[in-house]
């Protein structure tokens, strides 16, 4: 399934902005859409390396969770950031049975990644995608009953891999609030507000998943060519809101024909970059593109854009979540640990999932590093002048281009907020 996106994709870009590139490189060693009906799987080095390979898997999970989200509330915006959730449950699965344990990795995709040592790949990976110029922060935490008493043998691994220490409630609601919103505050350094939720009643385990992102482009933008603009909620609505833009600005580009949208990449400094889904008509559904994005296709879209001029206008975005994605998650195959899952290396009481919180905040502006975009990045030429202008419902993507590592998604149907 995946293997034959990846083709049509191919297939489309063919189509459109490559055609020749493709024909003149006979080097070119990934399969073409053969006459078997058998898309060959392509062995791409990039997912060799385990640490891309196990982003890969957990990037899977995110846009899995992506999707439930979205098809919750098709007429909100979403702002996940699912690195944070997918860390949380990786950890708790160090405290699982076997028969736990692989309902955990089966979410998050470890069974087709056969790594003996995923813990230790994990702590790679958080580690190479929170250093601090990618301005990305995020942070997870295992909550439990109060009284519970937990083994040492699981509390050793879980700060050794996930630099976490597990918690466990008072049953004082204000002070449990207190001491959460004191931690997500130090994790994520006063960039997400105190929550006034209370910690919920019943709770046996719960995750947190925080994070917090601010761009900062390759290239700003002239904060003098900000003006309102109209955003179209859809065909009829329309709403005004602060736009961003550049008459020239250098970004890669490709028109996907089977999704009907046009995808841009604009380049952030330390080494990530934004994906944007724009459909080609205005519309609230974007489940054909959503459907679409595994952490393969995001990957060949990667490779496959082509550097291009054009006139680029884009909302100025502020977002910020604070809610439950519990029924998500139990509508992901993960509904056994929260029915009567096996955590008996965590201790010898009964316990299960009940609650799953996330937490996080996104934003972007004019800021940026430079004022010129990087002498390496030479425009394709085109015949005719591209525009793109983000003034419609759309999706967006933050990656790691180091790990491909999916950071945080957002489908944004008003740039206003939630
Ligand atoms: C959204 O689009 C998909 C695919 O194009 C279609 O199957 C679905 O019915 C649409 N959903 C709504 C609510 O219109």
């Amino acid at each position: 399934m995946q293997a034959l996106m990846l083709l049509l994709w191919t297939g489309a870009l063919l189509g459109h902005s490559s055609s020749q590139d493709r024909a003149g490189s006979p080097q070119e060693d990934s399969p073409a859409p053969d006459t078997t009906g058998v898309p060959v799987e392509e062995e791409d080095p990039f997912f060799k390396v385990p640490v891309n390979k196990l982003a890969a898997a957990i990037s899977n999970f995110g846009y899995d969770l992506y999707r439930v989200r979205s098809g919750l509330s098709p007429a909100a915006n979403v702002l996940l950031s699912p690195l944070s959730v997918a860390t949380a449950l990786s950890a708790l699965s160090l405290g699982a049975e076997q028969r736990t344990e692989s309902t955990i990795h089966r979410a998050l995709y470890y069974d087709l990644i056969s790594n003996p040592d995923i813990h230790g790949t994990y702590k790679e990976l958080l580690a190479s995608v929170t250093v601090p110029e990618k301005n990305f922060k995020s942070a997870s935490r295992i909550i439990f009953e109060r009284k519970l008493r937990i083994k040492s043998s699981f509390v050793a691994p879980l700060e050794k891999s996930y630099g976490t220490r597990p918690r466990i409630l008072t049953g004082n609601p204000r002070l449990d609030l207190q001491e959460v919103n004191n931690w997500v505050q130090a994790q994520m350094k006063g960039k997400i507000a105190r929550s006034t939720q209370e910690i919920p009643s019943g709770v046996s385990i719960l995750l947190l998943g925080v994070a917090y992102f601010k761009g900062q482009w390759v290239t700003k933008f002239d904060s003098r060519k900000t003006s309102l603009q109209d955003f179209h909620l859809d065909e009829e609505r329309t709403v005004t809101v602060p736009m961003m833009s550049d008459p020239k600005a250098i970004l890669r580009y490709g028109l996907d024909s089977d999704l009907n949208c046009k995808i841009a990449q604009l380049p952030l400094t330390g080494r990530m970059s934004i994906i944007f889904f724009l459909p080609l008509k205005v519309t609230q559904n974007l489940t054909m593109i959503e459907e679409s994005l595994t952490s393969e296709f995001i990957h060949d879209i990667d490779r496959e854009l082509k550097t291009i001029q054009a006139v680029l206008t884009i909302p100025k975005l502020k977002l910020s979540y604070e809610g439950e994605v519990t029924k998500s998650l139990q509508e992901m195959k993960l509904q056994s640990l929260f029915d009567s899952p096996d955590f008996s290396k965590i201790t010898g009481k009964p316990i299960k999932l009940t609650q799953v919180e996330h937490r996080s905040g996104f934003e972007w502006n004019e800021d940026g590093a430079g004022t010129t975009p990087s002498p390496g990045l030479q425009p394709a030429r085109l015949t005719f002048p591209l525009d793109y202008h983000l003034n419609q419902p759309f999706i967006f993507v933050l990656r790691d281009t180091d790990t491909g590592a999916l950071l945080f998604i957002g489908k944004i149907l008003d740039p206003r907020g939630i």
